[in-house]
C-alpha cells in the first residue's frame, strides 16, 4: 500500500477506538473515512448496535456496501461522535474541509455531535490555512455574481469541474474553489463570505474539531 494511503488508514482506524455500543455515528466523507468505515464494518459484525448518519451519497453507498446501519437523519436526537477527514488542519485545530464537495451535509452533522473527530495523514497538517483553495458551495443562479464578491474579499474564485461539466454538489448547488493568499482569520473570513447572498456554505470549519487523529510514520498522533 502507498505511504499516504497507510497514514490515512492508520488514523481512521484509530477514531474508530472512540466507538461505543449503542452510539450514533457521523460518517464524514473523503478517502481516510473510508478505512474508518470498513473498521467500522468489524465491530457490526462483531455484534455492536451502532447506527450511522451518512454526510454524502458516496459514504452512504459505502456503508450499505459494509453492512453499517444507517439512521434517517430526521429521526435523530442526537449524535454521539461524527467521524471526518480535512484537507487542511491548522495549529488552532482550524479547518479547511468540502475537497470532495461534502461540506454542506458534513457540517450539518459534524456540528451537532457530542465529540468530533478529524482524521488525516499528516500532510494536510499546516501552520496557517489557505493553500488549498477554500471550497465555497453557492447556489447555481447568479453564481457568477456571488463570485465576483467572494472575489472582493480578497479570492481567486474558481468554479469547480468534473468530467468536462460543472461539478454539482448533493443538494444540488456549485462549489466556488477559493484561491486566499492565507487564511489568517478562518473566523471572520467563514462570517465575511457566509454573509454574502448566494452563498449556502463555507468550508471553514472553525472551532468545531474536539480530537484531530493524524496518520504518519510511527502511527497516529492524537492533538487535543
Ligand atoms: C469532503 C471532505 C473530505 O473530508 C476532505 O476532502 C478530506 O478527504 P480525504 O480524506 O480524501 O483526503 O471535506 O468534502
Amino acid at each position: 500500500m502507498e505511504q499516504l494511503e497507510m497514514y490515512k488508514k492508520l488514523a481512521g482506524e484509530k477514531a474508530v477506538e472512540y466507538i461505543e455500543d449503542g452510539m450514533t455515528i457521523g460518517l464524514g466523507s473523503g478517502s481516510t473515512v473510508y478505512w474508518m468505515m470498513k473498521k467500522v464494518s468489524e465491530l457490526v459484525k462483531d455484534g455492536l448496535t451502532i447506527q450511522g448518519v451518512p454526510t454524502s451519497k458516496r459514504t452512504e453507498g459505502w456503508a450499505k456496501e459494509f453492512g453499517i446501519p444507517l439512521v434517517d437523519f430526521s429521526n435523530v436526537e442526537k449524535i454521539d461522535v461524527a467521524i471526518d477527514g480535512a484537507d487542511e488542519i491548522d495549529s488552532e485545530l482550524q479547518l479547511a474541509k468540502g475537497g470532495g464537495g461534502s461540506l454542506v451535509r458534513e457540517k450539518i452533522v459534524d456540528i451537532l455531535a457530542e465529540k468530533f473527530i478529524v482524521i488525516a495523514d499528516k500532510t494536510k497538517l499546516v501552520k496557517t490555512l489557505g493553500k488549498f483553495p477554500l471550497p465555497v458551495e453557492v447556489v447555481p443562479f447568479g453564481y457568477e455574481v456571488t463570485a465576483k464578491r467572494i472575489a472582493n474579499l480578497g479570492a481567486t474564485p474558481v468554479l469547480r469541474m468534473k468530467d468536462g461539466k460543472v461539478f454539482v454538489s448533493d443538494n444540488g448547488n456549485y462549489i466556488l474553489d477559493c484561491q486566499f493568499q492565507a487564511i489568517e482569520q478562518p473566523e471572520l473570513l467563514h462570517e465575511e463570505i457566509k454573509g454574502l447572498v448566494g452563498v449556502v456554505e463555507t468550508g471553514l470549519f472553525v472551532n468545531m474539531a474536539d480530537i484531530v487523529i493524524i496518520g504518519n510514520e510511527q502511527g497516529t498522533e492524537i492533538i487535543t
